[in-house]
Protein backbone atom coordinates (compact mmCIF):
# COMPACT_ATOMS: atom_id res chain seq x y z
CA UNK A 1 0.00 0.00 0.00
CA UNK A 2 2.51 2.59 0.97
CA UNK A 3 4.70 1.65 -1.91
CA UNK A 4 2.15 2.12 -4.72
CA UNK A 5 0.80 6.00 -2.37
CA UNK A 6 4.87 6.26 -2.83
CA UNK A 7 4.90 5.26 -6.80
CA UNK A 8 1.87 7.41 -7.06
CA UNK A 9 3.53 10.69 -5.49
CA UNK A 10 6.59 10.13 -7.65
CA UNK A 11 3.86 10.06 -10.91
CA UNK A 12 2.61 13.48 -9.69
CA UNK A 13 6.11 14.62 -9.09
CA UNK A 14 7.11 13.93 -12.51
CA UNK A 15 4.09 15.41 -14.18
CA UNK A 16 4.31 18.49 -12.04
CA UNK A 17 7.78 19.13 -13.35
CA UNK A 18 7.37 18.29 -17.10
CA UNK A 19 4.46 20.66 -17.09
CA UNK A 20 5.87 23.56 -15.38
CA UNK A 21 8.79 23.24 -17.86
CA UNK A 22 7.13 23.09 -20.46
CA UNK A 23 4.74 26.17 -19.33
CA UNK A 24 7.95 27.94 -18.63
CA UNK A 25 9.56 27.34 -22.19
CA UNK A 26 5.90 28.66 -23.58
CA UNK A 27 6.04 31.98 -21.39
CA UNK A 28 7.09 34.86 -22.72
CA UNK A 29 10.05 36.80 -22.32
CA UNK A 30 10.43 39.28 -19.10
CA UNK A 31 10.62 41.76 -21.91
CA UNK A 32 7.40 41.39 -23.03
CA UNK A 33 5.70 40.72 -19.85
CA UNK A 34 7.45 43.86 -18.30
CA UNK A 35 7.14 46.42 -21.59
CA UNK A 36 3.68 44.97 -22.25
CA UNK A 37 2.42 46.72 -18.53
CA UNK A 38 4.56 49.62 -19.80
CA UNK A 39 2.51 52.76 -21.49
CA UNK A 40 2.84 54.40 -24.60
CA UNK A 41 6.37 54.55 -26.49
CA UNK A 42 8.13 52.86 -23.89
CA UNK A 43 5.73 49.22 -23.54
CA UNK A 44 2.14 49.04 -25.17
CA UNK A 45 3.38 50.45 -28.80
CA UNK A 46 5.86 48.48 -29.18
CA UNK A 47 4.86 45.53 -28.06
CA UNK A 48 1.72 46.11 -29.80
CA UNK A 49 3.93 46.82 -32.81
CA UNK A 50 5.70 43.87 -32.28
CA UNK A 51 3.11 41.45 -32.36
CA UNK A 52 1.87 42.26 -35.91
CA UNK A 53 5.18 42.06 -37.50
CA UNK A 54 7.04 39.76 -39.61
CA UNK A 55 9.88 39.37 -37.07
CA UNK A 56 6.94 38.09 -34.16
CA UNK A 57 6.02 35.28 -36.73
CA UNK A 58 10.11 34.31 -37.58
CA UNK A 59 10.25 34.79 -33.73
CA UNK A 60 12.56 37.62 -33.58
CA UNK A 61 11.91 38.88 -30.45
CA UNK A 62 12.98 42.04 -28.89
CA UNK A 63 16.56 40.38 -27.34
CA UNK A 64 17.67 39.83 -30.81
CA UNK A 65 17.34 43.30 -31.60
CA UNK A 66 17.96 45.29 -28.23
CA UNK A 67 20.25 42.69 -26.68
CA UNK A 68 19.38 41.59 -22.67
CA UNK A 69 18.79 38.44 -20.89
CA UNK A 70 15.00 37.57 -21.47
CA UNK A 71 14.83 34.82 -18.59
CA UNK A 72 16.03 37.75 -15.56
CA UNK A 73 13.18 40.46 -14.20
CA UNK A 74 16.15 42.12 -12.44
CA UNK A 75 19.15 41.69 -15.04
CA UNK A 76 17.15 42.02 -18.08
CA UNK A 77 18.30 45.55 -19.29
CA UNK A 78 22.06 45.30 -17.94
CA UNK A 79 24.72 45.82 -20.40
CA UNK A 80 26.39 42.46 -18.68
CA UNK A 81 23.24 40.70 -20.39
CA UNK A 82 24.36 41.92 -23.82
CA UNK A 83 21.47 44.47 -23.66
CA UNK A 84 22.62 47.48 -26.63
CA UNK A 85 19.65 49.83 -26.02
CA UNK A 86 17.99 51.95 -28.66
CA UNK A 87 20.77 53.08 -31.60
CA UNK A 88 21.19 56.49 -32.97
CA UNK A 89 19.46 57.74 -36.64
CA UNK A 90 22.53 56.90 -38.01
CA UNK A 91 23.84 53.37 -36.35
CA UNK A 92 20.03 51.80 -37.49
CA UNK A 93 21.44 50.32 -40.32
CA UNK A 94 24.19 47.89 -38.69
CA UNK A 95 21.62 47.45 -35.98
CA UNK A 96 19.61 45.85 -38.27
CA UNK A 97 22.53 44.58 -40.70
CA UNK A 98 23.76 41.89 -38.15
CA UNK A 99 21.11 40.02 -39.48
CA UNK A 100 20.13 41.63 -42.84
CA UNK A 101 23.83 41.31 -44.07
CA UNK A 102 23.18 41.26 -47.88
CA UNK A 103 20.85 44.39 -47.66
CA UNK A 104 23.27 46.85 -45.74
CA UNK A 105 25.54 45.54 -47.69
CA UNK A 106 23.31 47.13 -50.96
CA UNK A 107 21.89 50.17 -48.78
CA UNK A 108 25.52 50.81 -47.29
CA UNK A 109 26.35 51.31 -51.49
CA UNK A 110 23.80 53.53 -52.45
CA UNK A 111 23.19 57.21 -52.26
CA UNK A 112 20.60 56.76 -49.47
CA UNK A 113 23.51 54.90 -47.26
CA UNK A 114 25.99 57.49 -48.18
CA UNK A 115 23.99 60.41 -47.17
CA UNK A 116 22.51 58.74 -43.98
CA UNK A 117 23.81 61.89 -41.53
CA UNK A 118 22.73 64.00 -43.59
CA UNK A 119 19.26 63.19 -43.91
CA UNK A 120 19.38 60.32 -46.22
CA UNK A 121 16.74 57.69 -44.60
CA UNK A 122 17.55 54.77 -42.16
CA UNK A 123 16.03 51.24 -42.61
CA UNK A 124 13.25 52.06 -40.15
CA UNK A 125 12.10 55.63 -42.51
CA UNK A 126 10.92 52.76 -44.91
CA UNK A 127 10.29 49.71 -42.87
CA UNK A 128 9.38 50.93 -39.48
CA UNK A 129 11.18 49.83 -36.68
CA UNK A 130 8.55 47.48 -34.29
CA UNK A 131 5.58 46.78 -37.22
CA UNK A 132 7.96 45.64 -39.85
CA UNK A 133 6.10 43.87 -42.40
CA UNK A 134 6.91 41.54 -45.16
CA UNK A 135 8.23 44.05 -47.71
CA UNK A 136 6.92 44.40 -51.21
CA UNK A 137 6.91 47.55 -53.96
CA UNK A 138 4.26 48.87 -52.21
CA UNK A 139 6.81 50.20 -49.92
CA UNK A 140 7.54 52.97 -52.80
CA UNK A 141 4.95 54.84 -52.67
CA UNK A 142 4.34 58.82 -53.26
CA UNK A 143 3.54 59.79 -49.32
CA UNK A 144 6.30 57.49 -48.10
CA UNK A 145 8.95 58.94 -50.56
CA UNK A 146 7.88 62.86 -50.88
CA UNK A 147 9.27 62.98 -47.32
CA UNK A 148 12.13 64.18 -48.57
CA UNK A 149 12.29 64.30 -52.52
CA UNK A 150 10.37 64.35 -55.41
CA UNK A 151 8.97 60.96 -56.66
CA UNK A 152 9.64 60.83 -60.18
CA UNK A 153 12.63 59.07 -59.84
CA UNK A 154 10.80 56.17 -57.09
CA UNK A 155 8.13 55.77 -59.85
CA UNK A 156 10.82 55.50 -62.81
CA UNK A 157 12.02 52.44 -60.20
CA UNK A 158 8.93 50.84 -59.33
CA UNK A 159 7.62 51.12 -62.77
CA UNK A 160 11.05 49.53 -63.62
CA UNK A 161 10.52 46.23 -61.61
CA UNK A 162 7.07 46.06 -61.38
CA UNK A 163 7.10 43.79 -64.70
CA UNK A 164 9.73 41.75 -63.36
CA UNK A 165 7.56 41.30 -59.75
CA UNK A 166 4.40 40.21 -61.36
CA UNK A 167 5.97 37.47 -63.74
CA UNK A 168 8.16 36.03 -60.38
CA UNK A 169 4.59 35.91 -59.04
CA UNK A 170 2.89 34.54 -62.24
CA UNK A 171 5.40 32.05 -62.66
CA UNK A 172 5.18 31.72 -59.02
CA UNK A 173 1.40 30.60 -58.84
CA UNK A 174 2.50 28.34 -62.11
CA UNK A 175 4.76 26.61 -60.09
CA UNK A 176 2.26 25.82 -57.34
CA UNK A 177 -0.16 24.31 -59.51
CA UNK A 178 2.20 21.80 -61.44
CA UNK A 179 3.86 20.58 -58.43
CA UNK A 180 -0.46 19.82 -57.34
CA UNK A 181 -0.86 17.70 -60.32
CA UNK A 182 1.90 16.02 -59.52
CA UNK A 183 5.10 17.39 -61.55
CA UNK A 184 8.41 17.09 -59.54
CA UNK A 185 8.97 21.28 -60.01
CA UNK A 186 11.91 21.07 -57.53
CA UNK A 187 14.75 22.33 -60.26
CA UNK A 188 12.14 25.27 -60.94
CA UNK A 189 11.84 26.30 -57.59
CA UNK A 190 15.37 26.51 -56.71
CA UNK A 191 15.75 28.34 -60.16
CA UNK A 192 13.12 30.97 -59.22
CA UNK A 193 14.14 31.09 -55.81
CA UNK A 194 17.49 32.44 -56.41
CA UNK A 195 16.35 34.90 -59.47
CA UNK A 196 14.14 36.44 -56.91
CA UNK A 197 16.70 36.93 -54.05
CA UNK A 198 19.21 38.19 -56.29
CA UNK A 199 16.66 40.78 -58.29
CA UNK A 200 14.98 41.93 -54.88
CA UNK A 201 18.39 42.84 -53.76
CA UNK A 202 17.79 45.40 -56.76
CA UNK A 203 16.08 48.11 -55.19
CA UNK A 204 18.27 49.20 -52.29
CA UNK A 205 21.17 50.61 -54.73
CA UNK A 206 18.31 53.23 -55.46
CA UNK A 207 20.36 53.60 -58.82
CA UNK A 208 17.88 54.22 -61.85
CA UNK A 209 20.98 52.55 -64.59
CA UNK A 210 21.82 50.05 -62.46
CA UNK A 211 18.04 48.74 -62.08
CA UNK A 212 17.60 49.24 -65.85
CA UNK A 213 20.85 47.10 -66.59
CA UNK A 214 20.52 44.36 -64.34
CA UNK A 215 16.47 44.13 -64.72
CA UNK A 216 17.04 42.83 -68.35
CA UNK A 217 19.20 40.46 -67.32
CA UNK A 218 16.80 38.90 -64.75
CA UNK A 219 13.69 39.17 -67.51
CA UNK A 220 15.89 36.55 -69.52
CA UNK A 221 16.50 34.09 -66.87
CA UNK A 222 12.90 34.74 -66.23
CA UNK A 223 11.64 33.86 -69.59
CA UNK A 224 13.94 30.62 -69.28
CA UNK A 225 11.82 29.57 -66.53
CA UNK A 226 9.04 30.47 -68.05
CA UNK A 227 9.80 28.25 -71.47
CA UNK A 228 10.33 25.08 -69.40
CA UNK A 229 6.96 25.80 -67.83
CA UNK A 230 5.01 26.47 -70.98
CA UNK A 231 6.24 22.65 -71.92
CA UNK A 232 5.57 20.90 -69.16
CA UNK A 233 2.02 23.26 -69.16
CA UNK A 234 1.31 21.70 -72.58
CA UNK A 235 2.83 17.92 -71.57
CA UNK A 236 -0.12 18.39 -68.87
CA UNK A 237 -2.81 19.27 -71.71
CA UNK A 238 -1.98 16.55 -73.81
CA UNK A 239 -2.17 14.24 -70.86
CA UNK A 240 -5.51 15.76 -70.51
CA UNK A 241 -6.69 15.20 -73.65
CA UNK A 242 -5.13 11.83 -73.87
CA UNK A 243 -6.72 10.99 -70.29
CA UNK A 244 -9.87 12.20 -71.61
CA UNK A 245 -10.30 10.25 -74.52
CA UNK A 246 -9.41 6.79 -72.59
CA UNK A 247 -11.91 7.71 -70.69
CA UNK A 248 -14.61 8.35 -73.27
CA UNK A 249 -13.36 4.91 -74.69
CA UNK A 250 -14.02 3.57 -71.74
CA UNK A 251 -17.71 4.71 -71.67
CA UNK A 252 -17.98 3.81 -74.76
CA UNK A 253 -16.79 0.09 -74.43
CA UNK A 254 -19.35 -0.03 -71.16
CA UNK A 255 -22.22 1.04 -73.29
CA UNK A 256 -21.09 -1.42 -76.20
CA UNK A 257 -20.73 -4.32 -73.81
CA UNK A 258 -24.56 -3.39 -72.16
CA UNK A 259 -25.82 -3.35 -75.35
CA UNK A 260 -24.60 -6.99 -76.09
CA UNK A 261 -25.39 -8.09 -73.20
CA UNK A 262 -28.94 -6.89 -73.50
CA UNK A 263 -29.29 -8.93 -77.08
CA UNK A 264 -28.06 -11.91 -75.04
CA UNK A 265 -30.62 -11.65 -72.40
CA UNK A 266 -33.54 -10.73 -75.06
CA UNK A 267 -32.63 -13.76 -76.96
C1 LIG B 1 10.92 44.99 -14.92
C2 LIG B 1 10.53 45.72 -16.10
C3 LIG B 1 11.41 45.66 -17.35
C4 LIG B 1 11.98 44.55 -17.91
C5 LIG B 1 11.97 43.11 -17.42
C6 LIG B 1 12.62 45.02 -19.15
N1 LIG B 1 12.45 46.38 -19.27
FE1 LIG B 1 13.13 47.54 -20.78
N2 LIG B 1 12.58 49.22 -19.79
C7 LIG B 1 11.84 49.24 -18.61
C8 LIG B 1 11.69 50.63 -18.18
C9 LIG B 1 10.95 51.09 -16.92
C10 LIG B 1 12.35 51.44 -19.15
C11 LIG B 1 12.51 52.98 -19.14
C12 LIG B 1 13.55 53.45 -18.18
C13 LIG B 1 14.91 53.04 -18.56
O1 LIG B 1 15.35 53.34 -19.68
O2 LIG B 1 15.54 52.35 -17.75
C14 LIG B 1 12.88 50.52 -20.13
C15 LIG B 1 13.57 50.91 -21.27
C16 LIG B 1 13.87 50.06 -22.34
C17 LIG B 1 14.34 50.48 -23.65
C18 LIG B 1 14.61 51.92 -24.08
C19 LIG B 1 15.95 52.32 -23.57
C20 LIG B 1 16.35 53.72 -24.03
O3 LIG B 1 17.54 53.97 -23.96
O4 LIG B 1 15.49 54.49 -24.42
C21 LIG B 1 14.51 49.35 -24.39
C22 LIG B 1 14.99 49.27 -25.82
C23 LIG B 1 14.17 48.22 -23.56
N3 LIG B 1 13.78 48.69 -22.33
C24 LIG B 1 14.24 46.90 -23.96
C25 LIG B 1 14.12 45.83 -23.08
C26 LIG B 1 14.48 44.47 -23.40
C27 LIG B 1 15.03 44.00 -24.74
C28 LIG B 1 14.21 43.69 -22.31
C29 LIG B 1 14.45 42.20 -22.11
C30 LIG B 1 15.78 41.70 -22.36
C31 LIG B 1 13.69 44.59 -21.29
N4 LIG B 1 13.65 45.87 -21.80
C32 LIG B 1 13.27 44.20 -20.03
C33 LIG B 1 11.36 48.15 -17.95
C34 LIG B 1 11.71 46.82 -18.20
C1 LIG C 1 13.61 44.34 -35.51
C2 LIG C 1 14.32 44.89 -34.37
C3 LIG C 1 13.51 45.29 -33.17
C4 LIG C 1 12.72 44.49 -32.39
C5 LIG C 1 12.40 43.02 -32.59
C6 LIG C 1 12.28 45.30 -31.29
N1 LIG C 1 12.77 46.57 -31.43
FE1 LIG C 1 12.49 48.12 -30.11
N2 LIG C 1 13.48 49.40 -31.36
C7 LIG C 1 14.11 49.02 -32.53
C8 LIG C 1 14.74 50.19 -33.12
C9 LIG C 1 15.54 50.22 -34.41
C10 LIG C 1 14.49 51.27 -32.25
C11 LIG C 1 14.98 52.70 -32.43
C12 LIG C 1 13.87 53.62 -32.70
C13 LIG C 1 13.83 54.17 -34.09
O1 LIG C 1 14.87 54.37 -34.71
O2 LIG C 1 12.72 54.42 -34.54
C14 LIG C 1 13.70 50.73 -31.15
C15 LIG C 1 13.24 51.48 -30.06
C16 LIG C 1 12.63 50.94 -28.93
C17 LIG C 1 12.26 51.69 -27.74
C18 LIG C 1 12.48 53.18 -27.49
C19 LIG C 1 11.23 53.96 -27.76
C20 LIG C 1 11.01 54.16 -29.22
O3 LIG C 1 9.94 53.74 -29.74
O4 LIG C 1 11.89 54.73 -29.89
C21 LIG C 1 11.68 50.81 -26.86
C22 LIG C 1 11.12 51.12 -25.49
C23 LIG C 1 11.68 49.51 -27.50
N3 LIG C 1 12.26 49.64 -28.76
C24 LIG C 1 11.18 48.37 -26.93
C25 LIG C 1 11.03 47.17 -27.60
C26 LIG C 1 10.30 46.01 -27.06
C27 LIG C 1 9.62 45.95 -25.73
C28 LIG C 1 10.36 45.02 -28.01
C29 LIG C 1 9.70 43.65 -27.99
C30 LIG C 1 8.24 43.64 -27.87
C31 LIG C 1 11.14 45.55 -29.13
N4 LIG C 1 11.52 46.84 -28.85
C32 LIG C 1 11.47 44.83 -30.27
C33 LIG C 1 14.15 47.75 -33.08
C34 LIG C 1 13.51 46.63 -32.56
C1 LIG D 1 14.12 54.00 -49.23
C2 LIG D 1 13.40 52.95 -48.55
C3 LIG D 1 14.14 51.77 -47.98
C4 LIG D 1 15.25 51.78 -47.15
C5 LIG D 1 16.05 52.97 -46.67
C6 LIG D 1 15.51 50.40 -46.81
N1 LIG D 1 14.60 49.58 -47.42
FE1 LIG D 1 14.50 47.56 -47.32
N2 LIG D 1 13.16 47.50 -48.81
C7 LIG D 1 12.53 48.60 -49.36
C8 LIG D 1 11.68 48.16 -50.47
C9 LIG D 1 10.83 49.05 -51.38
C10 LIG D 1 11.80 46.75 -50.54
C11 LIG D 1 11.10 45.79 -51.54
C12 LIG D 1 11.96 45.58 -52.79
C13 LIG D 1 11.39 44.58 -53.76
O1 LIG D 1 10.42 43.91 -53.44
O2 LIG D 1 11.96 44.46 -54.86
C14 LIG D 1 12.72 46.36 -49.47
C15 LIG D 1 13.08 45.07 -49.17
C16 LIG D 1 13.75 44.69 -47.99
C17 LIG D 1 13.93 43.33 -47.52
C18 LIG D 1 13.43 42.08 -48.21
C19 LIG D 1 14.48 41.67 -49.22
C20 LIG D 1 14.26 40.29 -49.77
O3 LIG D 1 15.29 39.71 -50.18
O4 LIG D 1 13.14 39.79 -49.79
C21 LIG D 1 14.64 43.40 -46.33
C22 LIG D 1 15.07 42.24 -45.45
C23 LIG D 1 14.92 44.80 -46.10
N3 LIG D 1 14.38 45.55 -47.12
C24 LIG D 1 15.65 45.28 -45.01
C25 LIG D 1 16.20 46.56 -44.97
C26 LIG D 1 17.28 46.96 -44.09
C27 LIG D 1 17.94 46.08 -43.05
C28 LIG D 1 17.56 48.27 -44.38
C29 LIG D 1 18.66 49.13 -43.80
C30 LIG D 1 20.03 48.64 -43.94
C31 LIG D 1 16.63 48.69 -45.43
N4 LIG D 1 15.86 47.62 -45.78
C32 LIG D 1 16.54 49.97 -45.98
C33 LIG D 1 12.69 49.91 -48.95
C34 LIG D 1 13.75 50.37 -48.16
C1 LIG E 1 18.24 39.06 -34.89
C2 LIG E 1 18.14 39.10 -36.33
C3 LIG E 1 17.34 40.22 -36.98
C4 LIG E 1 17.46 41.58 -36.77
C5 LIG E 1 18.41 42.30 -35.81
C6 LIG E 1 16.55 42.20 -37.70
N1 LIG E 1 15.90 41.25 -38.43
FE1 LIG E 1 14.57 41.58 -39.97
N2 LIG E 1 14.25 39.59 -40.12
C7 LIG E 1 14.90 38.61 -39.41
C8 LIG E 1 14.34 37.31 -39.76
C9 LIG E 1 14.79 35.96 -39.19
C10 LIG E 1 13.32 37.56 -40.71
C11 LIG E 1 12.41 36.53 -41.37
C12 LIG E 1 13.11 35.72 -42.41
C13 LIG E 1 13.44 36.54 -43.60
O1 LIG E 1 12.52 36.98 -44.30
O2 LIG E 1 14.64 36.80 -43.82
C14 LIG E 1 13.31 38.99 -40.93
C15 LIG E 1 12.49 39.63 -41.86
C16 LIG E 1 12.55 40.98 -42.16
C17 LIG E 1 11.83 41.63 -43.24
C18 LIG E 1 10.88 40.95 -44.23
C19 LIG E 1 11.68 40.30 -45.34
C20 LIG E 1 10.83 39.85 -46.51
O3 LIG E 1 10.98 38.69 -46.92
O4 LIG E 1 10.03 40.66 -47.01
C21 LIG E 1 12.16 42.95 -43.23
C22 LIG E 1 11.66 44.03 -44.17
C23 LIG E 1 13.08 43.14 -42.11
N3 LIG E 1 13.31 41.92 -41.50
C24 LIG E 1 13.62 44.36 -41.74
C25 LIG E 1 14.39 44.56 -40.60
C26 LIG E 1 14.73 45.87 -40.06
C27 LIG E 1 14.31 47.18 -40.65
C28 LIG E 1 15.50 45.64 -38.95
C29 LIG E 1 16.07 46.66 -37.98
C30 LIG E 1 15.12 47.60 -37.37
C31 LIG E 1 15.64 44.20 -38.79
N4 LIG E 1 14.93 43.59 -39.80
C32 LIG E 1 16.38 43.58 -37.79
C33 LIG E 1 15.92 38.81 -38.50
C34 LIG E 1 16.34 40.03 -38.03
C1 LIG F 1 14.45 60.38 -44.94
C2 LIG F 1 14.52 60.98 -46.25
C3 LIG F 1 14.34 60.10 -47.50
C4 LIG F 1 13.31 59.22 -47.76
C5 LIG F 1 12.14 58.84 -46.88
C6 LIG F 1 13.57 58.70 -49.09
N1 LIG F 1 14.72 59.26 -49.61
FE1 LIG F 1 15.51 58.91 -51.45
N2 LIG F 1 17.00 60.24 -51.08
C7 LIG F 1 17.18 60.95 -49.90
C8 LIG F 1 18.36 61.78 -50.01
C9 LIG F 1 18.89 62.71 -48.92
C10 LIG F 1 18.89 61.55 -51.30
C11 LIG F 1 20.15 62.17 -51.92
C12 LIG F 1 19.99 63.60 -52.30
C13 LIG F 1 18.86 63.79 -53.27
O1 LIG F 1 18.92 63.26 -54.40
O2 LIG F 1 17.88 64.45 -52.92
C14 LIG F 1 17.98 60.60 -51.96
C15 LIG F 1 18.13 60.16 -53.27
C16 LIG F 1 17.27 59.27 -53.89
C17 LIG F 1 17.35 58.86 -55.27
C18 LIG F 1 18.26 59.47 -56.29
C19 LIG F 1 19.43 58.64 -56.57
C20 LIG F 1 20.19 59.25 -57.73
O3 LIG F 1 20.91 58.48 -58.31
O4 LIG F 1 20.02 60.42 -58.00
C21 LIG F 1 16.40 57.93 -55.50
C22 LIG F 1 16.10 57.21 -56.79
C23 LIG F 1 15.69 57.76 -54.25
N3 LIG F 1 16.24 58.59 -53.31
C24 LIG F 1 14.66 56.87 -54.08
C25 LIG F 1 13.84 56.83 -52.95
C26 LIG F 1 12.67 55.99 -52.82
C27 LIG F 1 12.21 54.99 -53.87
C28 LIG F 1 12.12 56.25 -51.62
C29 LIG F 1 10.86 55.68 -51.00
C30 LIG F 1 10.80 54.21 -50.92
C31 LIG F 1 12.97 57.25 -50.97
N4 LIG F 1 13.99 57.58 -51.82
C32 LIG F 1 12.76 57.77 -49.70
C33 LIG F 1 16.36 60.91 -48.79
C34 LIG F 1 15.21 60.12 -48.68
Amino acid sequence: MKKILLNNLFFFLMIFLLTSATASAAATSVCIECHGGLSGQLGEIPTAEWHTSVHAVHRVSCHDCHGGDPTDYVEAMSSDRGFIGVPDYAEVPAFCGRCHVGVEEDYRASLHGQVVEFGGPNCVSCHENHAVQVATIDLINDISCSRCHTYDKPALIKQEISDTEAMLSRLEASIASLYRVGFDTGRLQDELFSTRNNFRRLFHSVDIEKIRAETAGFDADLAETKATIDELEETLGQRKLVGGALVLLLILGGCIALLIRRTFENR
